[in-house]
């Protein structure tokens, strides 16, 4: 594997699941892969479970581990080319990227989109000039569209957790009170989309996803009907994708937040949420506290999703 940035990078994903249960199961058999080896986690935007799961990744495999937060302590990066830098910006993106690659082997980039122009957003500028200008492999913390790392840990725990070969997903939209990106519940269709498993996308009208993500899912308007016999509720917000709304809050509906009576329409269904979450918005305390909650070992995944692409990466260095 060159580069993770999405579903279409992992092969076949059975492989995959075996890998990663292998991985699950002896997390320091690979400590020789990443001997001598620096991985750069760059930041463009805040983390908890991305930063330490990756970074206790490289460490299972017994790589040297740099982090880098752009926006704290670097020099503020112009990315835009033909600017003339005369304002707030001292360094440009173009001499920085090669810069950090000359300094490690692997990169992971975290850059969500911006919500300023969605055609930059969409085709993920800033990933790619890691990909073009770094000279090293780059794997995807969550960029403007997809957030890989996470839809594969999600995936794995699913594995973990079903109780029947073709269980039932259901995506819900659910309540924020600010902006979110697209790129979890994008990329959890993507992933899903990928799967054999019965899926079904659930959101008030005006939250579409974009097509090429939707895919084969069933979009369901009405929440109650989606959830019922579902034996995964996978809850997300995200704003709008559609324009003129993009990037943008259109409601803020509460009877969309996951709760115990929604839940009780589904097949005794799991709870799962990528997390961070904000509690009595998008699911209520009491089903987030419930048995059927397993946010904390998705999360926990992480660590095994991620330490799957990096043994990948250092494997074809
Ligand atoms: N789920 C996830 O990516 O969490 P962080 O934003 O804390 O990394």
């Amino acid at each position: 594997m060159k580069h993770f940035t999405s579903v279409h990078d992992i092969g076949d994903l059975k492989i995959a699941l075996e890998k990663a249960k292998q991985v699950k199961e002896n997390p320091f058999a690979d400590q020789h892969l990443g001997k001598n080896k620096t991985l750069m986690l760059i930041f463009f935007n805040s983390s908890l479970r991305t930063r330490l799961s990756t970074q206790k990744a490289g460490i299972n495999l017994g790589m040297n581990v740099i982090v880098l937060d752009i926006n704290q302590g670097a020099w503020k990066l112009e990315t835009e080319r033909g600017v003339i830098m005369d304002g707030d910006k001292p360094e440009h993106i173009l001499e920085a990227i090669p810069v950090m690659g000359a300094y490690c082997d692997i990169i992971g980039v975290r850059s969500f989109a911006q919500f300023q122009n969605k055609s930059d957003d969409y085709n993920e500028t800033i990933l790619n000039q890691f990909i073009q200008y770094s000279g090293k492999p780059v794997f995807s913390m969550e960029s403007a569209t997809r957030h890989p790392l996470q839809s594969f840990a999600d995936l794995i725990t699913i594995e973990e957790y079903k109780k029947t070969a073709r269980p039932k997903v259901v995506l819900t939209w659910a309540p924020h009170p600010k902006a979110l990106p697209q790129a979890v519940p994008n990329s959890f269709a993507e992933w899903m989309n990928a799967t054999d498993y019965e899926f079904v996308i659930t959101h008030p009208e005006g939250y579409e996803l974009e097509e090429e993500f939707v895919g084969n899912a069933r979009v369901e308007y009405n929440q109650d009907k989606a959830f019922a016999d579902a034996d995964f509720i996978y809850a997300k917000n995200w704003s709008a994708y559609q324009d003129p709304n993009y990037g943008k809050v259109i409601s803020m509906d509460k009877s969309w937040t996951v709760d115990t009576r929604k839940m009780a329409l589904t097949n005794n269904a799991y709870f799962m949420h990528c997390l961070p979450v904000r509690r009595n918005m998008i699911v209520t305390d009491d089903v987030i506290e419930s048995p059927q909650s397993i946010v904390i070992p998705e999360a926990a995944n992480r660590v095994v999703s991620a330490q799957t692409v990096l043994k990948e990466i250092l494997a074809s260095l």
